[in-house]
């Protein structure tokens, strides 16, 4: 049996009203990304060389979203929804030049693994017409119940509204993806009537007409995990809970240490390397690397970042996008990096802003050194050469360029450029008075008596 090229048509005309947001539902994100594009992205791992999407009038932010997403992506309109077998007929147009596989795939259903439409492509192969992906909740309503035969077919999905007594009592239920081997599926689709509760065209009417067709109509089965639908922020915060626990699993078996797993939140595309060790309450938001040997300790934020080979991060350190820190690299507690590249070994250690710069190899910033890159209009560059050591309390107003091996005196604003091996200070010279403090306290110990 051959594996067919497959085309995935992904709904999301829904309106997603629970939800209560001005934002359509399925951009609504999990794991730093929307939940469309972790469908879409699903669906391509899954072998779809053929994604679609199928969704509302006025919806342009997602149609934007998926072109990101998959740009080769076939979009349909659904003008009114009056159910989801009528949402895929929207998809007409692909459906008749489609030669091969056809699986649907709900855009609120986000953490559908890839394995499991695998197994659904394997059903086909095996022979089946369709086959339903199935789970057993631990609450089963709302949910349509797959009625199974004798013989392991699926004769027909009764949704919850529809379903008898004896009906409901069904614990598997279903989860929303259904893959189809059949030639003129769109005619299939085409028989579906309305006769029911909510008086739409049910999706999963098309299972008893095609067993009534004489299609083997299977079952494939997921945890309950997957099959979690989204329509509320509660579920949307479960859903989270789920990926994130994923995720964690991940990074501890590809050879990362969490002291305390529970506590760190990673987004989709993280990257870890060997024996990372992450310490409590770290947030990695989209975009963040770390190579090999890295040490993040408690309490970070970072976004949009590279960490090479053996840095240490935090405690409290907020690493913005754009900030490359370098091998061996320390940055602290309280410091921030912006679109900055530290090199190779230099330090920054406490209480600083580096943003549109370069801290050369070496170098040390200094507790309160403020990279000064906006002047209300514009954002300039900051270059700090090698071996520069920048001293406490010092604005470097950029542009601005220290040459290597410099030397800042603590507490100054640098406004020109420095030359290598030169001293650069910039402050009033200090005055001394001196016995001024002891007279000060006579005169002032004088007054309070006299009140
Ligand atoms: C659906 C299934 C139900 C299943 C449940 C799993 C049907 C009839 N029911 O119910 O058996 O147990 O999912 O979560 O299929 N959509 C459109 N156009 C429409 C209607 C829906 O694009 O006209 C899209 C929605 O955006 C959503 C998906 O289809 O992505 C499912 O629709 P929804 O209304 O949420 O179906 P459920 O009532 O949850
Ligand atoms: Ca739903």
């Amino acid at each position: 049996m051959s594996t067919q090229p497959q085309l995935i048509i992904v709904l999301a005309a829904g309106k997603g009203v629970r939800m209560r947001s001005d934002l359509p539902k399925v951009l609504h994100r999990m794991g730093g990304r929307s939940m469309l594009a972790h469908v879409l992205s699903t669906a391509r791992e899954a072998g779809a060389a053929r994604p679609a999407l199928v969704v509302g009038p006025g919806m342009e932010a997602v149609r934007a979203e998926a072109k990101a997403v998959a740009p080769d992506i076939e979009i349909f309109e659904q003008a009114n929804q009056a159910g989801t077998a009528d949402a895929v007929l929207a998809a007409r147009p692909a459906l008749e030049s489609h030669r091969g596989d056809v699986t649907v795939l709900f855009a609120d259903t986000p953490l559908v693994e890839v394995a499991t439409l695998r197994k659904l492509g394997e059903t086909l192969q095996a022979g089946a017409g369709i086959a339903a992906l199935g789970f057993e909740p631990a609450d089963a309503a709302g949910y349509g119940r797959l009625i199974v035969d004798g013989e392991g077919r699926v004769t027909a999905i009764r949704e919850h509204n529809d379903a008898s007594e004896a009906e409901r009592r069904i614990r598997l239920c279903n989860a929303g993806a259904m893959a189809f081997r059949i030639l003129d599926l769109a005619g299939l689709l085409s028989r579906i009537g309305k006769a029911n509760a909510k008086g739409e065209y049910y999706l999963t009417d098309a299972i008893a007409l095609a067993a009534k067709d004489g299609h083997a109509t299977r079952p494939v089965v997921c945890s309950e995990e997957e099959a979690m639908g989204v329509n509320s922020r509660e579920q949307l915060a479960a859903a989270e809970a789920v990926f994130q626990r994923r995720a964690r699993a991940r990074a501890m078996q590809a050879g990362a240490t969490l002291t305390a797993p529970d506590t760190v939140w990673f987004s989709f595309d993280t990257k870890l390397g060997r024996d990372v060790t992450i310490e409590p309450n770290v947030f990695f938001g989209p975009g963040v690397v770390v190579e090999d040997g890295v040490e993040i300790l408690a309490n970070c934020h970072m976004e949009g970042v590279r960490i090479r080979q053996g840095a240490r991060v935090g405690p409290f350190t907020r690493l913005r996008p754009g900030a490359d820190i370098g091998v061996a690299v320390h940055v602290g507690n309280f410091v921030e990096v912006k679109n900055a590249r530290l090199e190779d070994g230099a330090k920054a250690n406490h209480l600083a802003y580096i943003g549109d710069g370069r801290v050369g190899e070496g170098s040390n910033i200094g507790a309160g050194t403020i990279f000064c890159n906006y002047d209300g209009f514009n954002k300039q560059f900051t270059d700090v050469g090698k071996g520069v050591f920048v001293g406490s309390n010092s604005s470097l107003v950029a542009p601005v360029k220290i040459g290597d091996g410099a030397y800042i005196g603590s507490g100054s604003v640098i406004t020109k450029n420095v030359e290598a091996d030169a001293l650069a200070l910039e402050r009033s010279e200090q005055e001394q008075r001196p016995g001024w403090a002891a007279k000060f306290r006579t005169m002032m110990g004088r007054r309070k008596k006299s009140r």
